[in-house]
């Protein structure tokens, strides 16, 4: 039996942090043997809000770098840049046109993204989803890795699948596969070294609330020692006055690869002053030989460049065959 297959994507926009690696990319790494996998660079996305096009494309090229530095293999994975492949493109302008408008704008993300613009607000940024719905769709994706944020996106991606099948497909052969959520449960969310009731993310003003993927190691000590904490000693998961205590302990677990109850034990009777050394430690390590292989890549960029290069071809062979499937189905005429 062939492997399902399963898809993500990362927007490149900014540099990549722990609740990226942590949230979305290590868990891509744990899984991706035990499927098809492909993954790519949301680009596309990322003009959705305002943006430098002096850093976009070196953005995109460096997250590659450090995708295949966090262990993606390419015997089981397919890494691109989502703009090499037009058929993205060209399906959304397919899924708009049955897409609901009052679907889109419930989206949370959505309605969070655009108060922060005020005025700004592009058509791109309501269009988002089903931006995301054709990268999923189009490769017929069993299962889609994402971070507890992005649930609403996966089921707003299933209900298009849906509607273009009822609308459009004969009962018994589906159009589009519809796709299923993969949500981690641990590290699902890593929430903000200045506020733990917030998010990590690459958004945030403040470079002290994120610890980023290639911070090196002095960095990440001073950002450790600021960040907020409680005046409470002893320190316990789960306590909800006490959330940045949660996700540093969370972070912890994680990053030594412990159990939570491990975790629990050895910090119980700790105060902040003896966890946080213990902590940028534990980030330092984990995060190094990261780094060092990130380091490599970027001295090979023929390398790079040549994944980067196999990837589309093969993630547009996949992709065209889909949107070729979705404009029959439209009644479209084919190209002659
Ligand atoms: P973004 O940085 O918003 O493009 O997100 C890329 C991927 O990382 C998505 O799968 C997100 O769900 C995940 N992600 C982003 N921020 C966090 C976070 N603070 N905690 C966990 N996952 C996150
Ligand atoms: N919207 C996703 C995020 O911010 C990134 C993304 C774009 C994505 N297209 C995707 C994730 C397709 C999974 C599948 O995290």
């Amino acid at each position: 039996m062939s492997k399902q297959r399963v898809l993500s994507g990362i927007q490149s926009t900014g540099k990549l942090h722990l609740g990226n690696y942590l949230g979305a990319i290590a868990n891509w790494v744990e899984i991706q043997h035990h499927y098809e996998n492909f993954f790519f660079f949301a680009d596309l996305h990322a003009i959705t809000v305002p943006h430098d096009p002096k850093v976009l494309a070196a953005n995109t090229y460096n997250m590659a770098a450090i995708y295949l530095a966090c262990g993606i293999d390419l015997d089981c994975s397919t890494i691109f840049v989502q703009s090499h492949v037009s058929a993205h493109s060209e399906l959304t302008w397919l899924l708009n046109c049955v897409t609901p408008l009052n679907w889109l704008e419930r989206m949370i993300q959505f309605k969070e993204k655009a108060l922060k613009q005020g005025e700004n607000v592009g058509v791109g940024l309501l269009d988002y989803p089903v931006l995301m719905a054709a990268d999923i769709l189009l490769y017929d994706a069993d299962k889609v890795p994402v971070g507890e944020d992005q649930k609403q996106h996966l089921e707003l991606t299933r209900d298009i699948a849906g509607r273009i099948n009822d609308k459009f497909g004969k009962k018994k052969e589906p159009i589009l596969k519809v796709p299923d959520p993969l949500i981690r449960s641990e590290g699902a969310r890593v929430m903000s070294l200045a506020d733990g009731t917030k998010k990590m993310s690459k958004s945030d003003p403040s470079e002290l609330s994120r610890i980023e993927i290639l911070d090196p190691p002095d960095v990440i000590k001073r950002k450790i020692k600021k960040c907020k904490t409680d005046p409470i000693k002893g320190l316990t998961f789960d306590d909800p006055e006490r959330p940045e205590c949660h996700n540093l302990l969370s972070l912890y677990q994680l990053l030594s690869g412990k159990t939570k109850a491990e975790v629990a034990a050895e910090c119980q009777d700790m105060g902040w002053g003896q966890f946080k050394p213990l902590l940028a430690e534990t980030t330092i390590e984990a995060l190094r030989p990261i780094q060092e292989k990130y380091g490599e890549i970027m001295d090979n960029k023929d390398y790079l460049d040549s994944v980067l290069r196999d990837g589309a071809a093969k993630a547009a062979s996949v992709a065209n065959q889909t949107l070729a499937r979705v404009k029959d189905a439209l009644g479209y005429l084919p190209p002659l």
